[in-house]
């Protein structure tokens, strides 16, 4: 379901906390990047970003590259998430992009051609009419034996691709090395993508805690504060108090 506000069509997060740094959700129509060291929360969320619009029949898409579609549906089953519902009736696509290629190199040894993969994930969307997606990772590692400017090439046009769909709101996660203070991992994708959502383990009193924060936002007000967050059973991820 969509919020319509003064300047543009929202669409909820479905992240509890989540719409209030955004001033009413997400611009709709455009991708966001969710950015984080492994084990932050970054599949959680997506997940749980598109159970939203399920709840709202909404059409939407997982494009899993590195991880098998198995593991995701059993992660959201271990948190209370029952996909399998939405897989049956067709609202939930997941697809493993993967399984396509197999790994990095063809039959003759050469590397995947990125563009075949941006083709293939394009004529894939297309064909389901979805209001959502998401693609996690979005540079897989499949690309790893790639160079860096085709990589970049293949970042850039998969961004431009599914922000020309209209009325669908994408996320797109991206892996940051443990210690790296860089948002993203190649760079461009901080600049592709329309915003950014931050995650992070915060070292406090011997602990570590989950924070949220929103990065960049085209088109919006944000309050850039870092917030804490929970991970809980049935609700997933929770917003608690600012740093
Ligand atoms: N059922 C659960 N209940 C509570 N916390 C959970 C549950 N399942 C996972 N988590 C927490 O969420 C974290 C993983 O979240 P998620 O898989 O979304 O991370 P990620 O950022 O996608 O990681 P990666 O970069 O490895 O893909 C786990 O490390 C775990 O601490
Ligand atoms: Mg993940």
């Amino acid at each position: 379901m969509l919020n319509k506000t003064k300047e543009q069509t929202r669409t909820p997060s479905g992240i509890a906390g989540l719409d209030q740094l955004t001033y009413g959700g997400l611009p709709t129509g455009k991708s966001y990047l969710i950015s984080g060291e492994p084990g932050t929360g970054k599949t959680i969320l997506s997940l749980q970003f598109l159970l939203e619009g399920l709840k709202n029949n909404e059409n939407t898409i997982y494009i899993s590259i590195d991880e098998k579609p198995d593991h995701v549906i059993k992660d959201a089953e271990a948190l209370g998430w029952d996909l399998q519902h939405y897989l049956q009736n067709g609202k939930l696509n997941i697809i493993d992009i993967t399984s396509y290629f197999g790994s990095s190199k063809d039959k003759e040894g050469n590397t995947i051609d990125s563009k075949l993969i941006v083709n293939k994930i394009t004529e894939y969307i297309k064909s389901i009419n979805p209001t959502r997606i998401v693609i996690d990772p979005i540079a897989p590692l499949i690309l790893s034996d790639n160079s860096i400017p085709d990589v970049i090439e293949y970042i850039r046009s998969l961004i431009f691709e599914v922000e020309s769909i209209e009325n669908c709101t994408t996320l797109l996660t991206s892996y940051i090395p443990v210690g790296s203070t860089k948002v993203s991992f190649f760079g461009i994708e901080e600049f592709a993508s329309s915003g950014i959502i931050h995650l992070k383990l915060l070292p406090q009193n011997n602990k570590r805690i989950r924070t949220i924060s929103i990065r960049k936002m085209r088109g919006t007000r944000i309050d850039l504060s870092e917030y804490s967050f929970e991970i809980l059973p049935e609700r997933g991820i929770v917003l608690r108090q600012a740093l």
